[in-house]
């Protein structure tokens, strides 16, 4: 008689429900192991009979599993993965991947001889949005890159344990580095911490690559509104994907953006166009992909040097904010 295999999920709140929704869809048999005793309350018909819940981590050796998706709080990331690298088991953790970049270098070190994969929740490289972006860059579609820029607001969720750098950053820092395929240095950040003395509430990153291309990442998440702008200014077209648009009219674009006019620049802004882009459920696709990348043990695109770039990148950010704070 064959074991049932499971998937263990860790954390079970906000994120953590949808990505269990989505291992429910790709057929899996899942372990919840979540600190909350009444978590089931949360997931009442989501359960079905191939889901266990358990609340304490050293159950789960009674059962068979390869692979674990963690969705904690950031603050547990760093033991939850030393835990189930003992294990010696396929890792998925959510962004951001520690707080401390402390532990993202003991983490890389440990992971040189690990045979078992390890992907980070930098979940816009499967947003098909972001793909049709790489794709046009790969066609030379924006020229000459001037200017990119990012802005990432909302009203909440507000951490206590995690600054908003860490919370909202790594998802545009991943799609800048994909892009410029380059590393930039940080020039100057900037932030606020209004609500407590603890964390940063918004921040301003900025940032220069090579080619003196300058960048900016703006995230906030005590703002009246929901903005999650992405915009590359390319001499040939400039684009913005804004993420709050429905399918049809997240892809803006302007073609020849441009022209002289009484010896000044001119926004071409009677070109606007959009892209056609296909509809698809970015999380669902990550999660099968992390299933993939464990059954075929191909080495994930967030991978822990994509990683090392982005957290040693907020890590510089923060230290700079720091200084900057003082002044
Ligand atoms: N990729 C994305 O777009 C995205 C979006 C939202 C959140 N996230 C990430 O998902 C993670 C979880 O965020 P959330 O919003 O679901 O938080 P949450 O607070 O809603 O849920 C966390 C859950 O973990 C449980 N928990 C707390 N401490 C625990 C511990 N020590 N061991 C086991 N379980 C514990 C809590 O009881 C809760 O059920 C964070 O890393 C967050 O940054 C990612």
């Amino acid at each position: 008689m064959s074991v049932k295999k499971y998937i263990v999920l860790v954390g079970a709140g906000y994120w953590g429900s949808k990505i269990f929704e989505k291992l429910l869809k790709l057929k899996q048999n899942v372990i919840i192991f979540d600190k909350d005793i009444n978590i089931h309350k949360n997931l009442k018909n989501k359960i079905n009979s191939n889901t266990i819940i358990v609340n304490n981590l050293n159950k789960i050796n009674n059962f068979d599993f390869d692979s674990v998706v963690i969705s904690s709080p950031a603050q547990f990331h760093f033991e939850h993965i030393k835990f189930f690298m003992k294990l010696n088991k396929n890792i998925f953790v959510e962004k951001p991947l520690c707080i401390n970049f402390n532990h993202i270098k003991y983490i890389k070190k440990k992971l040189i001889n690990y045979k078992k994969t390890f992907m980070v929740g930098h979940i816009m490289h499967h947003h098909n949005a972001f793909k049709k972006i790489l794709y046009l860059k790969r066609k030379n579609f924006f020229g000459k890159i001037l200017y990119i820029y990012s802005s990432r607001l909302s009203f909440g969720k507000l951490r206590k344990h995690e600054n908003i750098l860490s919370s909202f950053a790594p998802h545009d820092l991943s799609m800048i580095l994909s892009i410029m395929k380059s590393k930039p240095t940080i020039t100057n950040c900037s932030g606020s911490k209004i609500l407590s003395k603890k964390v940063y509430d918004n921040s301003i990153i900025n940032m220069k690559f090579k080619n003196k291309i300058n960048s900016h990442i703006f995230v906030n998440w005590l703002s009246p509104f929901k903005e999650q702008k992405f915009v590359i200014v390319g001499n040939k077209n400039m684009l913005v994907f804004d993420d709050t648009q429905d399918w049809n009219n997240k892809l803006m674009f302007i073609k020849k953006p441009l022209f002289y006019q009484n010896k000044s620049y001119v926004l071409n802004s009677k070109k606007i166009s959009y892209i056609k882009i296909n509809k698809n459920d970015a999380l669902l696709d990550e999660i099968k992909y992390f299933l993939s990348c464990s059954k075929y043990k191909k080495k994930p695109i967030s991978n822990i040097d994509e990683s090392f770039q982005i957290y040693g990148l907020l890590d510089q950010a923060i230290k700079k904010l720091k200084i900057n704070e003082k002044k």
